[in-house]
């Protein structure tokens, strides 16, 4: 059978994932510098026979597994590759070597699985029918987003990708659980910056200028009921500030005060909507004062949608693979993904693995400095990858 077959090899290879996740978590590149990166995958590829084409987009690599009757379908299975700006504090041996950089997301655990299931999958080319495309993508971490430059670049098209599955490390589940959620599954998000300008001048004389602190605190309070009486009601919306800068002094209100935030809901037409109401609320709220807000809205990753039917058929490959026990349905996630991007063009599935293990101590939240995984979760992952490709060939 083929499930047999899949865990002897991901057992098999299991050493070398844990030793290419080790070498990647090792020398972490930030998004849109990933070079060493590509090159270390690249040199895998070539390793395990695997033809690919490098320098997509960038630092992007596009590997293709051509089985039998290689035009019947084909489907694809997408690793982010990036790091974060973070200094690790793990004292692992094998902690980043580059200063202020650091894997806190596990995509060095993503591009280390995806690279052993493409071994496998290459080693069971002559028992599928279809193509298998593998997208190694970087920049997952900073706005625009790799996948942009990787849908421009035309990796969803020769052959045309049926449906696309990628895969997410999770430290609150368990390692050799899996967690799956149909429908809308993460947010999208958009960054707000708005700067409040007026007269400032000395605090004693709060007539004669603009208060710009002040100015900024109200729009600050008056954007809370864009989600508390704007929103839909059963669409889950986030708008936090997380940056407000009022460089003045004791007794100095400063003509600038600087607001930063970010947006994150689950509706298109919502969000859309909800940030024509933050331009407004900030400008119209600053303007009753004499000042002016100047806002600019940076649009990020959209909403991940994950297709009903496809999550379904990997939800079911996934309890064959590890178990009814071990399968998790997931609430949603105010945290944002570029693979939504993917997701919006094909049939998509976004699948949590889940890599923490409490009794070993690995609890740590992602993109925190002490974030690790429990590798034996990299053999899990590796395996299930690949027998939920050949499933969605299958269907
Ligand atoms: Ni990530």
């Amino acid at each position: 059978m083929v499930i047999p077959r899949i865990k002897e090899r991901s057992a098999r290879y299991f050493r070398e994932t844990v030793n290419n996740r080790r070498h990647l978590h090792q020398y972490p590149e930030l998004s849109f510098q990933e070079a060493k990166t590509a090159e270390f995958i690249a040199a895998k590829l070539t390793e395990y026979g695997i033809s690919f084409t490098p320098n997509v987009a960038g630092h992007g690599i596009v590997a293709v597994i051509e089985g039998q009757n290689p035009t019947d379908k084909c489907i694809a299975l997408r690793a982010d590759i990036d790091a974060l700006p973070l200094n690790e504090h793990t004292h692992l041996p094998y902690s980043s070597a580059h200063n202020g950089v650091m894997h806190a997301c596990g995509h060095d655990a993503h591009t280390a699985m995806l690279l052993t299931a493409a071994r496998i999958l290459f080693e069971m080319k002559n028992h599928f029918n279809g193509t298998i495309k593998l997208i190694f993508q970087h920049a997952e971490e900073k706005l625009p987003g790799g996948a942009l430059g990787m849908l421009a670049a035309g990796v969803l098209e020769n052959p045309a990708v049926s449906c696309m599955i990628g895969l997410h490390v999770l430290p609150e589940l368990e390692s050799g659980k899996a967690g799956f959620r149909p429908g809308p599954f993460m947010a999208s998000g958009d960054e707000i910056n708005i700067r409040v300008h007026g007269k400032g001048g000395h605090a004693a004389m709060p007539d004669q200028i603009n208060d710009t602190v002040l100015i900024a605190s109200q729009i600050v309070v008056g954007l809370q009921q864009v989600v508390s009486r704007m929103a839909p009601p059963l669409v889950p919306t986030v708008l936090s500030f997380g940056r407000l800068i009022a460089d003045g002094a004791h007794n100095v209100i400063p003509n600038e005060v600087l607001i930063q935030g970010t947006f994150r809901t689950f509706d298109e037409n919502w969000r859309k909507k909800g940030k024509e109401l933050i331009v407004n609320i900030a400008q119209q709220t600053a303007a009753a004062a004499g000042a002016i807000a100047e806002v600019t809205i940076d649009s990020g990753y959209p909403v991940l949608i994950n297709d009903p039917h496809i999550t379904t058929i990997a939800t079911s490959a996934a309890a064959e693979f590890l178990g009814n026990e071990n399968i998790v349905i997931l609430d949603q996630r105010m945290t944002t993904e570029d693979f939504a991007w993917y997701s919006q063009k094909v049939p998509a599935c976004f699948i949590r693995l889940g890599t923490g293990n409490a009794s070993k101590g690995i609890t740590a939240g992602l993109h925190t400095p002490t974030f690790d995984i429990d590798e034996n979760s990299l053999e899990t992952g590796s395996g299930l990858l690949a027998w939920i490709a050949l499933k969605q060939l299958d269907n």
